[in-house]
């Protein structure tokens, strides 16, 4: 794989070059400041990111506040019907306009001086106008953010010149609309506040190596082994089969082929979220980073409700043991990446490939806009078919 991607990024005196075949970044990739920060610019200010959920903005006026790394944002439905996103700032002097989530009736109302804007992000209301003649309102409107939708998930980009949606998100669309996810509704959520570098918990979530370690419950439901693994230029995903025991609990499912009942889909949508679709119901986890060695991770689970939400109680539990065993696991590994002098580690070719996916992506993002050569939507366009080849045909060398 070193051939084709042979740019050398280098942050903080830390070599985040991409890694050779089935090795891992340095440590100290998962602790510098530093790195952390040129994340925030260089992946998040430039990718998709999930901000919100469809049930929660199902009538005019209801809002979600959120972040795409350190932007606030927010996703607004509009009275038009649409869904909105704005830069959760506002135009007067920089003040958040919403905080969590709710409904704000016909318009968005800064709490500190009350400029408002309407649900399609229109400045129109300043109290002492006449205080500002001389300066151009006109044009104060909220700044827009790009959104897209997949199932019941709202994703927001700050980036104009970012890849399309469908793109970033590979095969999940699809895989959401046959499962009716735009019609699923919030089964329960969980949140939590982990010490851990944001690349930890997602590189977690990206492979099967640990289940039979880690999980009873999850360890009894998929088969890791047999598991198959996709790469797509900004996502990844494994399908693993349903153990025979628990295939018999699926409900009946008129809307999916015979073979859609038999997998659970494990995904990464490139940086921070990852989807896991099961045939009745579908759940993600989000991975906030807070600071370079912290994070707050967003659980929440959908079904399609009325018989289909029959599994809730034993999902519920099972989704937050699952959590916490992982949170026992991941604050260990964010531990040893502090010792000093420790080298790179290694990950596994087929259990673990996923996690070498997501490296490279991390590497292949930070180069990108340390270089001014090209365009920065050709060199990405250029680079990550490349890429996805190469780490293709490293997985199938295991
Ligand atoms: S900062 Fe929003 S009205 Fe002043
Ligand atoms: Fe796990």
């Amino acid at each position: 794989m070193a051939p084709t991607l042979s740019r050398r990024v280098s942050i903080d005196g830390i070599d985040l070059s991409p890694p050779a075949p089935g090795r891992l970044l340095p440590p100290r990739a998962f602790v510098s400041p530093a790195v952390y920060e040129a994340e925030m610019r260089r992946i998040f200010d430039r990718g998709w990111v999930h901000v919100a959920d469809l049930p929660e903005l199902r009538v005019p006026g209801d809002f979600v506040a959120s972040t795409i790394g350190t932007t606030p944002v927010v996703v607004v439905r509009t009275h038009d019907g649409a869904i909105r996103g704005f830069v959760n700032a506002c135009r007067h002097r920089g003040a958040t306009i919403a905080e969590g989530r709710g409904n704000c009736g016909r318009q968005l109302r800064c709490p500190y001086h009350a400029w408002s804007y309407g649900t399609d992000g229109r400045l129109i209301g300043v109290p002492s106008r006449e205080e500002f003649e001389g300066c151009d309102l006109g044009d104060m409107n909220l700044l827009t953010i790009r959104t897209a939708t997949a199932g019941p998930m709202v994703f927001g980009c700050l980036d104009a010149a970012a890849p399309s949606f469908e793109e970033w998100a590979g095969e999940l669309p699809v895989a959401l609309q046959r499962a009716r996810g735009d019609e699923m509704e919030l089964a329960f959520e969980y949140t939590y506040d982990v010490d851990v570098n944001w690349k930890v918990y997602v590189e977690n979530g990206l492979e099967g190596y640990h289940v039979a370690i880690v999980h009873d419950v999850l360890n009894d439901f998929v088969e890791t082994k047999t598991a198959r693994h996709f790469f797509e230029s900004w996502s990844s995903y494994t399908h693993a089969f349903i153990k025979p025991d628990y295939r018999e609990m699926i409900p009946p499912l008129a809307h999916l082929s015979e073979e859609e009942k038999t997998y659970v889909r494990f995904g990464h949508v490139f940086p921070n979220l990852i989807p896991v679709l099961a045939p009745a119901e579908f759940s993600y986890l989000r991975i906030d980073p807070v600071a370079p060695e912290r994070i707050r991770l967003v659980a929440r689970s959908f079904d399609l409700g009325g018989d289909l939400a029959g599994l809730r109680d034993f999902r519920r539990e099972a989704i937050d043991r699952t959590n916490q065993q992982d949170i026992g696991v991941v604050t260990r590994v964010q531990r040893g990446l502090r010792a000093r002098g420790l080298p790179a580690g290694a990950h596994s070719s087929f259990l673990e490939c996923r996690i070498g996916h997501f490296e490279q992506m991390v590497s292949h993002a930070l180069a990108v806009d340390a270089s001014d050569a090209l365009p920065a939507a050709a060199t990405a366009r250029v680079e990550t078919s490349i890429l996805r080849e190469a780490v293709l045909r490293e997985a199938h060398r295991g």
